[in-house]
């Protein structure tokens, strides 16, 4: 669904961060006072500490061993801003479809028709491709990070395109808009969530994925996963289905991803809250249980309806389970806590069709994006940062106790490296101060703010697992606009994190790191707050320390707005953009990636990727921003040139551009277009002619006319590495 500014009561932009926590210059020097007690606060203050580490083995998503060529500028012509039904790539490079929603992953299940008619979603392609990572292949089959011709891509899909209720799309006649929700109907939606692993391979000239590799296999809102990490156990996680809280089932609106130092794939759940109904009694019924604070932090107040009605469809579990009410005697008897087992990060191995999937609780429970791993330090803890995307909330670093041996990056089992490093460890979460320095403040019982904190109940760490974003309230943490993807620069060590925007940021309440609030039209609709967004840029003065530095490396903005108040990075037609979301700096060139999921600049242009080549914090400098008699002093990097920021790609209409991965040698790069056709009205669904888009059947990919969200490979026509 479209992170559209203009429409706040979407599942994507959810509100429910009510409480005063401080903008930066606000916060009570009472909090600077007991710093001392938080550990690693001896850290030193400085900026840059991290110096230069190698390009190779470090991305985004942490240490795929791989090795390229770095780019120190960009080669390719900028893309034009576009609204026409297709991907337009730059000149010299070729883009092509090979995989799209409903694709069969396995042998003997029927070609997708596209015309709501298909079933057997298990075996097929998920909906709304989102967040993807490579896991390479030899020509064996074995797993290798040298190999460019073969792999496995694991892929997150989101959501679906839907209105009141239905996933219009993939059913007949559009499907039921009232409840109770038909069970077939509920079914099919049901088993397009989650993830799927698919292999793919290139003949040399074109990719294509492969139908029955005994690589494939899909992850549903079905599938069971195991509770890892401090939550395991806890009597806020103890459901019908798993009375000891061990266990729960399903994957659910995964929008970010990651891959750890040791190989495997991590997932993060975002507004899986939706998905869940409550009735209006639900809140009497729990009388006093702390739970009910927690419901309303995490966006489900008593009497919300749930996204799609899908514990309307019977009384089975598979249907009732997505009731949050406490209905029965005990929650051993019920659903009351099936919420609590969303909003994770969960790890899988790509390569194990059978290893089952973990649910990370040590990274915290909130609307996760992706993972950036910093690249990992012989002997150091391993870091994580990630983004909680909801307007007014934070920014998070993992830490984790277990320090980093190298032999783990080829591990005899995968999994198990990922409860050495995931299941034990600290949770921190960012204040940002006014002087463009900043604090990592501990989440957990040793901290007195936590352990003693009358805001909210924490009795022990799993309750900050479970409940992080109260936890982050009681330190008080840094209300940002909307936190996405992060990624570490492997050039500096630093992390970039998109902030996409805030329709909630007011002139009050704009402060060093979020200084932006404006006015901006879109057609004759006035659109307010931070309505393009911006990407922050933090240096840890060491990995597990609690001392870091920031700057804001770009602005998003239109390139007609006013460079005093809106256009601060200068931008132009050649890199102008809208809400920042995916994030991905190349394993193999160094090329920062950004993917725009906007509805703010879509009258000019559909949802587009750039690259940046950028530099590193503190190359630009104070700006002061006025709102009326307020003004703001904020840090903004040096202004980009289309050598070091350039829009590379413009996707079809309606939707949003978001996933990145590449073969090892960058020659290949994977992205998903998400949701085209977002926009058609349900009631067209049986007229092709009024659909929004016919993305990628227009391109020639697969039958009917449908809209799909598909996974897309870029390769160079020369053949060289892509962004060259
Ligand atoms: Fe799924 Fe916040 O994007
Ligand atoms: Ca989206
Ligand atoms: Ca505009
Ligand atoms: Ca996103």
């Amino acid at each position: 669904m479209k992170s559209d500014i203009s429409h706040p009561g979407n599942f994507n932009n959810e509100d429910s961060n009510h409480t005063a926590n401080p903008h930066i210059d606000q916060v009570l020097d009472a909090r600077l006072s007991r710093r001392g007690l938080l550990r690693g606060a001896a850290g030193a203050a400085g900026a840059g500490v991290l110096g230069t580490t190698a390009l190779s083995g470090c991305a985004t998503s942490g240490a795929s061993g791989t090795t390229g060529a770095a780019l120190t500028s960009l080669g390719f012509k900028p893309v034009a801003k576009s609204l026409a039904d297709k991907v337009v790539v730059p000149e010299g490079y070729s883009a092509q479809i090979i995989y799209a929603l409903g694709d069969p992953l396995a042998a003997g299940v029927p070609a997708f028709k596209n015309d709501g008619s298909d079933t057997a979603f298990e075996q097929r392609a998920g909906d709304h491709h989102d967040g993807m990572e490579w896991f390479g292949l030899d020509a064996s089959g074995k797993p290798s990070n040298s190999f460019n011709s073969r792999g496995i891509l694991a892929v997150n899909h989101e959501a679906t395109t839907d209105e009141k209720l239905s996933s219009f799309f993939i059913h007949t006649n559009g499907g039921a808009s009232t409840l109770p929700r038909p069970a077939s109907e509920v079914d099919k939606e049901l088993a397009i969530h989650g993830l799927s692993f698919v292999e793919v391979q290139s003949s040399g000239k074109q990719w294509a994925y492969k139908t029955s590799s005994p690589f494939n296999r899909r992850v549903t809102t079905m599938t069971t996963a195991a509770i890892h990490g401090p939550a395991r156990g806890s009597e806020h996680l103890v459901t019908k289905f798993s009375t000891d809280a061990t266990q729960c089932r399903g994957t659910l609106n995964n929008c970010g991803t990651g891959k750890t130092p040791w190989g495997t794939f991590v997932s993060g759940e975002e507004n899986w809250y939706g998905y869940f109904s409550r009735d209006a009694k639900d809140d009497d019924r729990r009388k006093k249980d702390k739970q009910v604070q927690a419901l309303n932090r995490y966006g489900r107040k008593a009497g919300a309806a749930s996204r799609h009605g899908w514990e309307s469809a019977g009384p089975q579990d598979q249907y009732v389970r997505w009731n949050n009410g406490a209905l029965a005697a005990s929650a051993k008897d019920d659903y009351r806590n099936e919420m609590n087992t969303f909003g994770y990060v969960v790890e899988m191995d790509a390569y194990d069709t059978q290893a089952p999937m973990r649910k990370r609780t040590g990274l915290g429970r909130f609307a996760h994006e992706s993972v950036a791993f910093a690249k990992p330090v012989a002997g150091q803890p391993v870091v994580a940062y990630m983004g909680d995307d909801a307007r007014g909330e934070y920014i998070y670093k993992f830490v984790s106790d277990a320090k980093w041996d190298p032999k783990d990056a080829q591990p005899a089992n995968r999994l198990a490296a990922g409860d050495k490093y995931l299941d034990k460890g600290t949770l921190f979460a960012a204040r940002f101060k006014d002087n463009g320095s900043g604090e990592w403040l501990e989440l957990s019982m040793n901290n007195p703010v936590i352990a003693g904190s009358s805001y909210f109940e924490f009795k022990s760490n799993a309750d900050v697992a479970i409940f992080t974003r109260l936890a982050a309230d009681a330190v008080g943490a840094t209300k940002m606009d909307r936190p996405e993807w992060g990624g570490v620069n492997p050039k500096t060590g630093e992390v970039y994190i998109t902030l996409t925007n805030n329709s909630n940021r007011t002139e009050a309440n704009t402060d060093a790191v979020n200084p932006r609030m404006y006015t901006d039209m879109k057609g004759s609709k006035a659109q307010k707050g931070n309505v393009h967004g911006h990407i922050v840029r933090m240096a840890d003065a060491s990995p597990a320390g609690s001392a870091f530095k920031w700057d804001v490396y770009v602005f998003g903005a239109e390139a007609d707005a006013d460079k005093a108040a809106v256009n601060l990075s200068s931008l132009t037609d050649d890199n102008d953009m809208s809400a920042p979301d995916g994030l991905v700096f190349s394993p193999a060139t160094g090329v920062c990636w950004i993917q725009t999921d906007d509805g703010a600049y879509t009258d000019k242009t559909n949802c587009m990727m750039l690259a940046a080549i950028p530099g590193k914090l503190g190359d630009g400098g104070a700006r002061t921003v006025k709102h009326g008699d307020k003004s703001v002093t904020t840090y903004v990097g040096k202004t980009p040139t289309p050598t070091t920021l350039a829009r590379f790609l413009v996707g079809p209409k309606g939707c949003e551009i978001t996933g990145w991965c590449e073969t090892p040698d960058g020659r290949a790069v994977f992205v998903n277009i998400q949701h085209p056709g977002e926009g058609t009205a349900m009631a067209d669904v049986g007229n092709p002619a009024k659909y929004q888009s016919q993305w990628p059947a227009n391109a020639g990919y697969g039958a009917g006319q449908r809209p799909r969200s598909a996974t897309i490979v870029i390769t160079k026509n020369d053949g060289g590495v892509i962004g060259s």
